[in-house]
């Protein structure tokens, strides 16, 4: 939708620049409206084009300008990202991607911020001095396990609609559930990271891994196990130990694709090797 709304300033603002800007202004609204018109039909063209201004506007060509002169790495922008948006509900929800048999599966999970780990760690990574690995959590019994089986490798998308940016992040997804727990071999960081998730989860969060009924199955009624209210011991209110079926949900990035969307627009590639990050401007 802010794409949509964005483009119907667009069309308003031919009306208002010189003849040159309006050249190049009506080549970005026609690249746009097409990739927009193709997505949603051809009904839709006329709907956005006539329909009244919206309020909100895409990023403007200072601001491009800013990021174009002052270039930072995507750990960098993406904290200015989160900064800005923090108070806006669903800010941190974002898509990720598994593969199945070649194809592709998406969906929506929670970004739970950036897992610390100790500069010895196998997946300890850095960029800016910020810590790269992206926090979240799943369930044992959902697809995305056995597809992560197949191919750990991952691709999360988020969009931020207040700043007009999306971050394409890919890497290697890392599940740690029970079985880690139990293994003496798992080093005791990413045990102590799945228990400090779980504590900090909400209460319906946490009582969503202690039922019986398994995700994704046929419908068959009511779960028949009696959940712990908020997934806490009635004695002393503190959380119960994670279930088996909790798992600790790591990203760890390797590549990045930044847009930055406006009447200009911004594109920047971020590469790791061998642990160390790099970046390019790209063609948007
Ligand atoms: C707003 C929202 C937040 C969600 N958060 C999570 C999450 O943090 N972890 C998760 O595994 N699923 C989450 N889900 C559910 C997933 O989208 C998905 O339905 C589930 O993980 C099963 O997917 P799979 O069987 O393909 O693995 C969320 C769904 C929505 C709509």
């Amino acid at each position: 939708m802010q794409y949509l709304s964005g483009l119907r300033f667009f069309s308003l603002s031919l009306t208002i620049v010189t003849v040159s800007q309006g050249f190049s202004i009506l080549n970005q609204t026609r690249r746009l409206s097409s990739f927009v018109t193709s997505a949603l039909g051809t009904n839709t063209r006329f709907k956005f084009f006539f329909s009244s201004v919206s309020s909100s506007s895409l990023t403007s060509t200072d601001e491009i300008m800013a990021t174009v002169s002052n270039p930072k790495s995507w750990r960098s922008l993406l904290e200015i990202s989160i900064a800005k948006t923090r108070k806006i509900r669903g800010s941190n929800y974002v898509q990720l991607s598994t593969v199945e048999d070649g194809e592709p599966r998406c969906r929506t999970v929670v970004f739970r911020g950036f897992q610390k780990l100790p500069s010895d760690h196998t997946f300890f990574n850095e960029c800016d001095s910020l810590t790269t690995t992206m926090k979240m959590c799943t369930d044992l019994r959902s697809r995305k396990v056995a597809q992560n089986q197949q191919q750990p490798m991952a691709e999360l998308v988020w969009w931020f609609p207040k700043t007009n940016e999306q971050y394409r992040i890919r890497g290697r997804l890392i599940l740690v559930g029970q079985h880690d727990e139990d293994d003496q071999d798992v080093d005791t960081t990413l045990k102590n990271a799945r228990k400090e998730l779980w504590g900090n989860l909400s209460d319906p969060a946490r009582e969503s891994f202690l039922g019986s009924l398994i995700p994704g199955e046929r419908y068959g009624g009511e779960d028949t196990v009696t959940i712990p209210v908020g997934g806490r011991n009635e004695e002393d209110g503190k959380p119960v130990p994670p279930p088996e079926n909790f798992l600790l949900m790591l990203l760890d990035p390797i590549n990045v694709d930044y847009l930055l969307l406006g009447r200009d627009q911004y594109r920047q590639a971020d590469v790791r090797d061998m642990g160390k990050w790099s970046y390019e401007r790209l063609n948007p």
